[in-house]
Formats: structure tokens, sequence, C-alpha cells
């Protein structure tokens, strides 16, 4: 180890993993950050991945040759370019290019002054991610050709930006001729990482979009990102149109096993959402969808698959096999998203067919394998992903949680939409219930659910092992609630005991309440996700205790109430203020990868990273499993 002073962070090197610390030259050799990094990650991504700012103009491709450091400590070899872009003494005093330096030491590394200060927005849970997107416009007063100077059309475009590498199709050649004489020579190239997909008429660089989807079961999430600035535009939501072939991913899998004719419908179906949300966004901020260079999907590996027209069959049966781990190539054109005819699509790569493309997002929007802390971060859904580590090592899970903190399954249950009871407090007479858009309750929600249940278990009206208590044994503990604990039919000819949140009348099977099976399905769904993360807590070795933060995805996360989570043992009883809300991350991080090309190279080097846990595999599941239904006493 070769850092004098290095933190504990130095102290605790995972395997394969490298310590790379940054010095600003311009201020005293002022420490600009530390980060590990997966050995071989080149100096310029780990910089990027920190918001550490290193000149560029080719976006890390190697061919603008300005993003020079000086490694001042530790080894690096010479890569192929540096010796065109330095002189062998600087070469000698450490000097290299940092897109083309892989790291595989712990490094020391002087960053001169930035010529340009590069533009950074604030996204994910508190991210700053510096704006390098794929997509760049550059514009370019080209010399008409004459016959002493006949350089063909494509090889001017290209020599005006002869910091790039550039290929371009058949169809840019064939309006190139005609724009150029059109304009007079006077265009702007449109380039998506090292393709030229356009070329248009005069000075358009100020307008230049991308999209980012998040593509959910439930919900399809919009954002119209101005690439210039790094700020969205608008933003709009929508239920995804296969909802009608049920609520969860499985569902829609047998739609396609029974129905030969499922799998067409199904992608028609994401694709008009799609369509539908990128002609709202467009309209709201009256931007011309040819504007738009690319587009981005996060969802999970079902979702993708459907959307592409790709068999979701394998998903649905073990051995589980996704069609691709790696993102396929794809257009905007092949999600039914109508914006610039070459606008590539970009999608995330899966760890496996249930920890997919929607998790790797997610942790671009947390960046949990980049920080020291060790935290948890749990995407509650149906099919729910668990992630448990930091930047020294991190292992991943899916937990069949069922659609019960969705609201389905339960007897009043509703999604968190206006008239859903999202927070419960019992006193030792009433209840008091909130309700989303502060209207008459109609149902409740997840968050409710786990509030009601935590409510009833605090005051003891509710045992450990999930029984409700009788009226009678209500009316001892808690003679104010009494009237609330009541039987309602169970549509199978008997009843079951009730707990009544919120009257409709004096009917209480018509009114908004808790049944006994309804307690039995969120400790289901509870005890699969406990089992999850507990299973990852004994994987790596630690104490839950060790755990510093509880990241909570999705509308439930930003709904549910930490004290309540712990209380029913969802989460590591952690200090309230350490559970926090993560909010949409698939979309943040659909966001992160439409603004910057190396948090793309970061979310593929994940898979490398993260070591994927198989719930099924593991010979302690079951007992744990079991251990879980109960709640902590
Ligand atoms: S050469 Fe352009 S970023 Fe390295």
């Amino acid at each position: 180890m070769l850092l004098d002073g290095a933190d504990e962070v130095g102290t605790q090197a995972g395997a394969g993993r490298v310590l790379l610390r940054f010095l600003d030259t311009a201020s005293e050799a002022r420490t600009l950050g530390e980060t590990r990094v997966p050995s071989g990650t080149t100096i310029f991504d780990a910089a990027s991945w920190n918001a550490i700012a290193i000149d560029s103009t080719c976006g890390g491709h190697g061919t603008c040759k300005k993003c020079k450091v000086r490694v001042v400590d530790g080894a690096i070899g010479v890569s192929d370019l540096d010796p065109r872009a330095f002189s062998p003494d600087e070469l000698a005093d450490g000097w290299r290019l940092a897109c083309r330096a892989d790291a595989h030491d712990d490094l020391i590394v002087e960053v001169p002054p930035l010529q340009t200060r590069p533009k950074a927005a604030l996204v994910g849970v508190g991210r700053h991610v510096i704006l390098r997107p794929a997509v760049q416009k550059r514009h370019v007063v080209l010399d008409e050709p004459s016959l002493e100077d006949q350089v063909s059309d494509l090889e001017r475009v290209f020599a005006a930006m002869d910091d790039l590498e550039l290929h371009a199709s058949l169809a840019v050649v064939r309006e190139l001729g005609g724009v150029l004489r059109r304009s007079h020579y006077d265009v702007t190239a449109v380039v998506v990482d090292d393709e030229l997909i356009a070329v248009e008429p005069g000075d358009t660089t100020a307008s230049c979009r991308a999209l980012a989807f998040d593509l959910g079961t439930t919900t399809v999430v919009a954002t119209l990102l101005d690439l210039t600035t790094g700020q969205p535009l608008s933003v709009r939501s929508r239920l995804n149109r296969q909802h009608t072939y049920g609520a969860d991913v499985i569902a829609r899998i047998s739609a396609t096993m029974i129905d030969g004719d499922a799998l067409e419908d199904l992608r028609r179906q994401a694709h008009s959402t799609l369509a539908e949300l990128t002609k709202e966004v467009c309209a709201e901020a009256g931007v011309d969808p040819t504007e738009i260079y690319e587009i981005v999907v996060a969802g999970n590996v079902t979702m993708i698959q459907l959307a592409l027209g790709i068999d979701p069959e394998p998903l649905g049966m073990a051995p589980f096999i996704v069609a691709s781990r790696a993102p396929v190539p794809a257009l905007a054109s092949d999600f039914g998203v109508d914006v610039h005819p070459r606008a590539p699509a970009v999608t995330f790569p899966a760890l496996g067919a249930y920890v997919g493309p929607d998790i790797i997002a997610g942790l671009l929007a947390t960046g949990l394998t980049r920080d020291r802390r060790t935290r948890l971060f749990i995407d509650v859904g149906t099919n729910c992903e668990i992630v448990l580590g930091s930047a020294s090592e991190a292992v991943a899970t899916a937990a069949p949680a069922g659609p019960a903190f969705e609201g389905a399954t339960i007897r009043c249950g509703m999604r968190a939409a206006d008239g859903a009871i999202e927070g419960v407090r019992i006193t030792d007479s009433d209840v008091e219930i909130q309700v989303i858009g502060d209207s008459e309750p109609t149902g409740i929600c997840g968050s409710g659910l786990v509030d009601v249940v935590a409510e009833l278990l605090r005051i003891g009206l509710l045992e450990s092992s999930g029984r409700l208590l009788g009226e009678d044994e209500a009316a001892e503990l808690a003679p104010g609630l009494v009237s609330r604990f009541r039987r309602v039919p169970n549509g199978k000819g008997g009843e079951e005991r009730v707990f009544v949140l919120a009257w409709r009348g004096d009917d209480p099977a018509e009114s908004v309440y808790l049944s006994q099976v309804d307690v039995r399905r969120l400790q289901e769904a509870k005890a699969a996700i406990a089992t999850g993360w507990k299973m990852l807590v004994r994987r790596l070795g630690i104490e839950e205790t060790e755990i510093q933060q509880v990241l909570l995805g999705g509308s439930f996360g930003a709904y549910l109430t930490p004290a309540s989570a712990v209380r029913i043992g969802l989460v590591p009883p952690l200090a309230v203020t350490r559970i926090v809300a993560a909010g949409n991350v698939a979309g943040e991080g659909a966001k992160i990868a439409a603004l910057s090309l190396p948090e793309r190279h970061a979310a593929t080097a994940l898979l490398d990273e993260i070591e994927y846990v198989e719930a099924s595999g593991n010979a302690d599941y079951n007992d744990l499993f079991l251990e879980e239904l109960t709640f902590p006493a």
C-alpha cells in the first residue's frame, strides 16, 4: 500500500479493487477525492464516476488527447496512444492520457486545471454527474470544395472533428450532399458515441435532447432531458398499457405461453405507452421529437424483452435464462418511439432474470458500489431486488415478495393513488389516518398496510405470530378501539376477523379494514424480503448492526414510515434517520446514463462487481423464511 494517510477505505482492499486519489495541481495538491474502483478501470472513468472533471472533448474515446494527468505514485503502464501525446521525458515523469490509463495498482493522480469547466447535474440519490453525454453536437463551417480541393463530403465533415474517430451509415451519406450544399457548408454534426447520425443545416447546437424512460411493470415514466444543461424539460407518467394482461411479470410471461398472439400484442402495448409519453413530454416542452437523438430505457428483464419482441418464456421457468446479459443494440424505433430516425436506444445490462437492468440503473442512481459505507438497497415490488454492500464488495438477490406491498391481494388494497390510506396512527381510543390526495378513504396501499400492522403490534392488539386479537381480548387491552374489531364474510361461506380503519356507514364489510388474511399476506411478503437481506448479510460475513443506511426504492419507499418498517422487521433495526426513500431509482439511473457515457461504462462494470446470490439455491433459505414469518417481539 503506497498511500500514506489513506483512511480506512485504504485498509479494506477488496479483491480486484484499487484505490485512486486525485490531487488538484491548481491548489497546492489539494485532494479532489479518492475512490475505490475495480482493477482495470481507466483513470478517466474512475474520475468521472466520482464527479472529478478531467478535460475531454471526445468523451473518453482516446481521440482528443486532452485528458492529460500525471501519475505521481503507483505503477501505471504506457498505452499505445501515450507516446503520441507526450515526450519521453513527460512519460517518465508519469504523464498519461487518463482515458487510456488502466488502473491496476493504487494510484495518486494529479489533475491539471481544466481548460473548459464541464457542466454537472445533481441526479439520483445526491449523485453529482458530470455532463458527458454520448450525444454531442458540433457546429462547423466548412470550406466549399473546388477543383483544387476535392475532398469528399464525408471526409470534409470528419476532418472538421479530427479529435473524434467517426463513422457514418449509408442513410447519413445519402442526405449529406444535399444538406451541405443547401446550407452553404454551415452545418451542425450530430454525433452519438462515435457515430455521425445526422448533419443539420446551420447552428442547432442549442437543441440537444434525449429521453429517459423507466419502463415499469405498472407505471412508465418519461423524462425529456436537455443535454446542454442536464436539466429535465418535462416529466410524464402513465400506466403501462400491458396491465390488462396482469399486474406482474409472471402473468405477462404466462400470457405469451398460452396465447400465440400475446407477445406481439404485449410488444405493441409497450410501444404505444412509450409513444404516447413521448408525444406528451414533447408537447409540454414544445420540443420537436426529431431533436431527440437518443433514448435510454430502464426496466426489468421481462419488460425490456417484451418491448423488443423477444420471447420471455425462458424467464418464466427454471433455470430462468435471460436472452442477453449485455444490452442488445437497438434503435428508438425498436421501442416504438418516434424521435430522430437514427436515434439509438440504450438499455442496461442484467445480472440475472430477476436482478435485471432496472436494478443496475438503480445502483447507478444510488452510487451504492462507490461508497465506503455498507448500505442496503431494497427495491420493493412484486419481485423485490436487494443489494447489500459498499465500494469494497456488493452482493445482490431477488425476493419473490408478491404484490401485497402494491395493495394487490389485500382485501381493501389499492395502489398508492388518491383515496389510499398511506399512513396510520393508533391511540388508545382512536385511529388517525392519512389519505393520499386528502380525499375520502377508499382503500389501503402498501405503506398504510405496514403502518397499521406496526401500530397494532406496538399496542399489543396483534401478536408477533400475526394473530389479530378477538373482540373480547381487545376489549381488555384497548376498550376505546373494541368497536373496530369485527367479523366480515370471508367469501367462502365463513367469516374472518378485521380491524376497521375507516367506516363507510355501519357495515364493516363496506368499510376500509385490515383483515386477518391481509396480515398473513404481509407476513409472507415481509418474510421474503427479510430472508433476502439476511442471506446477503451472512454472505458478506457482517452483522446487521454494521449496515449504515437502508435505501428504499420505488413509490412504496417514498410513502413508507421508517419506524413501521423496523417494527415489522422489514428492514434492519437502524435509527429511522438512516432509512431513506431513494425514489424512482431506475428512472434516475436512466437519466444518468443519458447524461454521461462514463456512467454507462460503470453500469457495464457492475456486472463483474456484484455477486448474485440465488435465494432458492441457498440451503438456509427455508429455515430463515420460516423464522421471518413472525414479527419482532
Ligand atoms: S483522448 Fe479524449 S478523453 Fe482521452
